[in-house]
């Protein structure tokens, strides 16, 4: 049995911070109820490859979730949004500020009409201070919590990270939330509010950059390769470093290519073997033993030499041939992985992280799976809904409605935009 089963979902998220977060647990289970609004979520349309259908972007989001299209502008369409909160065990939303207040459903209202749910609401800022009237995209997001500061080269510009850390990364906060919320409500019968900011969550994710930033309070950072010094102030762009106790960096094999590169890790323990290893080969056959580098503390100052050696190393293999070579004397490492090279790789299959969908507007495609492996209840992967595919089953199934009543709201304009006027 899924995990989450029995457990329904009114999920009016929309973009990626929320699906991603709604898609998550439909994954375990939730029977999720993607409420939008007639013309559908943005992304449906958002960077198509295949004219008229669902774009990858919105369908690697909205896996396993039923669509109803409700115009909650409508007097109607608010009556099928409360009657489904009634049915509902958690509803979720990741509008910019005030988009549900002005719908006339605050958080109190919700939990008037419901007393157990539980409500989950993404913002780029939250509900207070002062940013918490501003819109929000991952890369707003990753700016403003740290990352972009911390990311890239002291001489260059800031960088954001391929890793979607704003919006999937709040996404998952709001799961591990939601779920408390969920069992909390269990036990009391009273839901509550659940709110996570992305800037917020980008915070938590820049955790240790926040470690560094205290430290540089009392002295520099020696395993930095860039300079550091007792107060400086913000925690520098490292580059590659390892930002933990122990050095590493990206080692560049041949033939050179933009993804050729080994991410080495020195670790304490192995410096003997890889020093024995590379050293002799670089014209350093003492290299293991040589004061400059046999302690940690000596090979943080020297850390330069330490990353030419292996560089000259490496150019001679190739990133795979690299790792092996590593792997044999226990070195933590890892060849950096293209999403080509991911595509294909026989252990991405083996885990089942890249999974074979089919679509009715699309054909087939493939959608990352799911990282969260319970062994009781194995996620099952189900395609994306079209717009509007459920919504007369959920108004059946889910609010008991008979198809007069079906009828009559939807010549209301329930779930539909409003005729556009004649010019
Ligand atoms: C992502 C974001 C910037 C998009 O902004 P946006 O496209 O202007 O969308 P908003 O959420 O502000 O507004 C949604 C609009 O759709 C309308 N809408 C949504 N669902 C509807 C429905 N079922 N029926 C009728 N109208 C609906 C809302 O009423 C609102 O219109 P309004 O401004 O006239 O009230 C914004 O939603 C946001 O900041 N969200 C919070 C942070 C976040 O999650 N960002 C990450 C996105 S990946």
């Amino acid at each position: 049995m899924e995990a989450l089963k029995g457990v329904r979902i009114l999920d009016m998220t929309h973009v990626q911070a929320g699906p991603t977060s709604s898609q998550l647990l439909a994954w375990m289970g939730a029977d999720v109820i993607k409420f939008e609004p007639p013309q559908g979520d943005a992304t449906r349309g958002q960077l198509r490859d295949v004219p008229n259908a669902d774009s990858l972007y919105f369908t690697m989001l909205n896996c396993n979730k039923r669509s109803i299209t409700v115009n909650m502008k409508t007097p109607e369409g608010k009556l099928v949004f409360v009657d489904l909160l009634k049915k509902c065990d958690i509803i979720m939303e990741n509008f910019g500020p005030g988009v549900l207040d002005r719908f006339g459903f605050t958080w109190e209202k919700i939990h008037e009409i419901n007393p157990k749910i539980v409500m989950g609401s993404i913002k780029g800022f939250g509900s207070t201070g002062p940013y918490s009237d501003f819109k929000a995209y991952e890369n707003v997001a990753q700016a403003m919590g740290g990352a972009m500061s911390t990311t890239g080269v002291p001489d260059g510009p800031p960088f954001v990270t391929g890793a979607q850390i704003g919006d999937s990364g709040t996404g998952l906060h709001l799961a591990i939330g939601l779920l408390a919320a969920l069992r909390q409500a269990e036990r009391t019968g009273q839901g509550q509010y659940v709110e996570v900011a992305m800037m917020d969550g980008v915070m938590n994710l820049c955790r240790v950059k926040w470690r560094d930033h205290q430290r540089l309070m009392h002295g520099g950072l020696s395993e930095y390769s860039v300079p550091t010094s007792k107060g400086m102030g913000e925690t520098p762009r490292a580059g590659n470093d390892s930002g933990g106790g122990q050095l590493g960096n990206a080692i560049k094999c041949k033939p050179g290519g933009p993804n050729d590169y080994v991410y080495v890790v020195v670790q304490e323990a192995v410096w003997d073997a890889l020093a024995n290893r590379v050293g002799p080969e670089v014209g350093m056959p003492g290299l293991a033993k040589d004061p400059k580098y046999a302690t940690i503390g000596e090979r943080r100052k020297n850390q330069s030499d330490v990353w030419a050696a292996l560089n000259q190393f490496a150019l001679k293999f190739t990133k795979r041939e690299f790792m092996a070579i590593l792997s044999e004397l226990d070195v933590p490492c890892g060849p950096i992985m293209s999403t080509e090279d991911l595509f294909n790789d026989e252990h991405v299959k083996g885990r089942e992280m890249m999974v074979e969908l089919d679509h009715p507007q699309r054909g087939k495609w493939w959608n990352v799976g799911m990282p969260i492996k319970l062994s009781a209840s194995p996620a099952k992967i189900e395609r994306s809904p079209t717009l509007g595919e459920h919504t007369d089953e959920v108004l059946n199934q889910v609010l008991g409605y008979d198809a007069a009543k079906v009828e009559n709201l939807k010549k209301a304009g329930a779930f539909s935009l409003p005729p556009k006027k004649a010019a």
